[in-house]
Formats: C-alpha cells, structure tokens, sequence
C-alpha cells in the first residue's frame, strides 16, 4: 500500500493546539491511515529557515521546518495572507501585493521542495493543501519527484475577473498543472476554475473533469466537499456534557437560551455583521428579549497583520456597544471570548446551543456548521443559521440559510430559530446529519485518494 504524504503550511502538532478547519480534518484523516505530515512547525527562527525537527506520535510522524523571521513576515504574513487569502475571498479591496512577498512565497516553497524531495518514494500518494502551496508540485517536479502529487484547495474559488488582479496570475496558477489532479470544495468552485483556464490558458474541458490548455498541459479537477469525522463529534458531544466547562457554561445561562458563534477572528467569517444582527435582533424582537444569550468564542488568528488587528478593535467596540444598549442589571447578552478551548469542550458547547451562527461573508466549506450539526442532542436539536455564502449550504438543507450582508433577514432566522418548534427542529436535523454520516471525513479522503491513484 502506498504511503499517504500530506503537505500544508499548518501542521497540527500532537503537542499544540490549532484552531481552522485544515488542521483538524487533516489530522482525522491521517489518524486513519498513518503516513508522514510535513510542513511549517509554527516556529520563526530570528536568523534562518530551514532547521527540520521530526516526531513520531502513534503511526504519524511529523516532519516540519522552521521560518525565519524574514520568511514568515513575506511568505506567510505576507503573499499568502495578505494577497491569496483576501483575494480568494473574493476581497479584493484588502489585497496587498508586492513583488517583495511574492518573491518570498516562492522562496519558501522551493524549501519545501528541496527538504521534503529527499524524504519521498516513488509509490508515495503526496496530497498537498491550500493556498501556502500551488508551485508545490512543480518545484518538487523540477527536483525529479515522480510519484502522485494532488492539491487540495481549501478555500473558495473566486471568479476569473476578481482572479485577473492578480500581477503574475498566469505564472501562478500554470504551476497548477504539474499536480496529477486538483481538488475544490464545491461544484461551484470547480465551475469558476473551468472558467478560468477557458479564459486565461486558452483551455477547454475534453471530457468530464479534465481540462487541456493552449500550452498542451493537461489539468484533472474535481469537487470533493470535505468533511467530519462524524461519529466521533456525536460520541464526544455526548461525552461533554458531563464536562466542568460545558457545566460551567450550562449553569451560568439560568435557564436562558444559547446561540453559539466559534471561529477564528478572520475577516472572512462576518463576525461585524453578525454582532450587528444580534444587536438587530435585540432591538426588533423584543418579545423574546431576555430568552437568548450569544456566546461568541473567536481565538486569534494571524495577529501580526494589520487587517486582523483592526478587526479585533472593531469587534471589541461593537461587543461593548450591543452590551451597553441592551444589557439589564442581571443580563449581558452578548459574551466574547478570544480564546481558543479543547475540541472536546467546543462539542459539548455546541450541544448545549438552541443557535448555531456560522454566518461567513465567504468560506470553502466552514466545518464548525457542520460540526454544530454533528453534535446535537438527537431528542432536542439545536438549529443552525447558515451562510449561504459558505460551501457548506450546498449540503446542509436543513439549515435557516442566510444572506450575512442582510442583518434584519438574520435577525429574524435567529428570532425563528428562538421559536422553532420541536417537531421541525427534529426534522431539519436529521436530514443533515444523514447526510453528514454518509459524507465524513472518511468518505472524503477515500473520494479524494481513490480520484488521485486513477488520475
Ligand atoms: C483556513 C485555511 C487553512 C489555515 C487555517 C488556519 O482554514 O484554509 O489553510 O491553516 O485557516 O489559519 P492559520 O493561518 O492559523 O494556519
């Protein structure tokens, strides 16, 4: 049997907790089979990059570099989160690009070529992940890697024009080609990357899921929405209650309602615009002031860049302000909380929730809706208010789907939410989670290996 290779910038060390959605489906997916996990080990050497450490936890073992100072601040807080992330998410408004990083991206990604080239055979199944990473596959090519080599992109797919402003698009995302097949989180995301090489590498779809270009390369791309390990999340849920934290948090709401909000402080996620549907909420459903309490857990994320810094103050001033129009003596509605708590914990506090909010302005997938889901109490479910600009509404049916940007529309999915009775809440539930007990995490990464052997 092949052994399964997964490269991504982040890697979740058996010792350090990691908050977003990579680290966590990743993890899942190697426990499953072993392999090797190489990536950054989350250090920044002031001097140099490139000290390897490796461990071994069970049958992972772990492989990873340090950055230096330089590196980190261009490649990673630069080209990739400063210029791929907002782009990819359609913002291109906060895209900040310079020759300067993208020279540092590609530098980074050459040291990953030639540190993991060496560690390679030639059966070895290489799945690499997410927008730290295209010109992977090309540089490892260059270095005479032969085996299977897939990509995985985690995050949306933004439509050709929002793509165009992009200096240097076309040298960027020709490296695509030398993976052996390229996967998106949705169908809709494939549709805009077939649009793409239509319109920039003079390219057309030759039969379903593979595309040549005008340069004669050759491109396989498929939709592979990924998932939970489902099972596992009920079971822990389940578990949780018992928990002191889950207590804690169960004993403090006296009888009140919870909605529930869990991400990582990023702009994508439309934290502003789901504070102000709160505060919405409060103000124009008053008959049920009172009933429900919002609890808001964002750890912070990438702190060094200045589109997050400003994002947390005005987090910080809007929480205050909600709290301070519609607060009484014995009640806060809004609770924020910026740090981040053992997933164990987080289930039990999703199935203690009557709200899920996951109302992102755009998102690859969001695996807390669908761990939300995942973690309800059969007999009396929580409902899930959902984005549906995350690639998860494709999926999850029974849930209030919403437009984040429209606050009164979300205020009245949360007010509906409040109010749903048992029988619907029953019902919207189930249909999710069959769903979710037939697509988990092992669906996905079978889907997704078995499309790269045949590719
Ligand atoms: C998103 C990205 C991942 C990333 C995660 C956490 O889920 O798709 O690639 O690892 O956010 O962000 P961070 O910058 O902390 O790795």
């Amino acid at each position: 049997m092949s052994r399964l290779v997964i490269v991504s910038n982040r890697v979740a060390l058996p010792d350090r907790t990691s908050s977003g959605g990579l680290a966590v489906a990743l993890q899942a997916a190697l426990e499953e089979t072993g392999g090797l996990w190489f990536g950054w080990s989350g250090r920044i050497d002031e001097e140099t990059s490139g000290n390897v450490s490796e461990q071994q936890a069970g049958d992972i073992q772990y492989v990873t570099v340090d950055l230096s100072r330089r590196d980190h601040d261009d490649y990673y807080n630069g080209f990739a989160n400063r210029t791929l992330w907002p782009l990819l998410h359609f913002r291109v408004d906060l895209v900040d690009y310079s020759r300067e990083t993208y020279q540092a991206y590609r530098r980074v990604n050459a040291l990953f070529a030639d540190t993991l080239a060496p560690l390679l055979r030639d059966d070895d199944l290489v799945w690499i992940h997410d927008y730290h990473l295209i010109p992977l596959a090309q540089l490892l090519r260059q270095r005479g890697i032969r085996c299977r080599l897939g990509f995985f992109l985690h995050v949306p797919m933004p439509s050709s024009d929002l793509l165009a402003a992009l200096p240097d698009h076309n040298r960027l995302f020709e490296g695509l080609s030398s993976y052996d097949l390229i996967g998106f989180q949705t169908e809709r995301d494939l549709e805009r990357f077939q649009d793409y090489v239509r319109l920039f590498g003079r390219g057309e779809v030759i039969e379903s899921g593979v595309l040549a270009t005008a340069k004669g390369h050759r491109l396989r791309a498929g939709a592979f929405p990924i998932s939970i390990d489902t099972a596992r999340i009920a079971e822990q849920a389940a578990n949780a209650v018992g928990k002191a934290s889950v207590k804690r948090l169960a004993d403090s709401l006296s009888g009140r309602l919870l909605a529930i909000g869990v991400d990582r402080l990023d702009y994508s996620k439309g934290l502003p615009e789901r504070f102000r549907a709160f505060g919405c909420y409060l103000g124009r459903h008053w008959e049920q002031l009172g009933r429900l309490t919002f609890l808001q857990i964002a750890p912070v994320s990438r702190g060094e860049v200045a589109e997050y810094q400003a994002l947390r103050e005005q987090l910080e001033r809007l929480t205050g302000h909600i709290n301070g129009e519609h607060a009484q003596p014995d009640w806060t509605p809004m609770r924020y909380v910026n740090r981040n708590f053992p997933h164990a914990s987080l289930t039990g506090f999703y199935r203690l929730a009557r709200v899920g909010l996951v109302t992102p302005l755009r998102d690859g997938m969001n695996l807390v809706a669908k761990e939300f889901v995942a973690a309800q109490d059969p007999s009396d479910p929580g409902v899930l208010v959902l984005s549906s600009f995350a690639g998860a509404a494709r999926e999850l049916d029974g849930a209030l789907l919403v437009n984040p940007y429209d606050l009164d529309g979300v205020a009245d999915a949360i007010a509906a939410a409040v109010e749903m009775p048992m029988e619907e809440r029953r019902e919207r539930w189930s249909s999710m989670m069959a769903r979710l007990r037939t697509h988990d995490i092992t669906a996905w990464r079978r889907g997704y290996i078995e499309a790269l052997k045949a590719a």
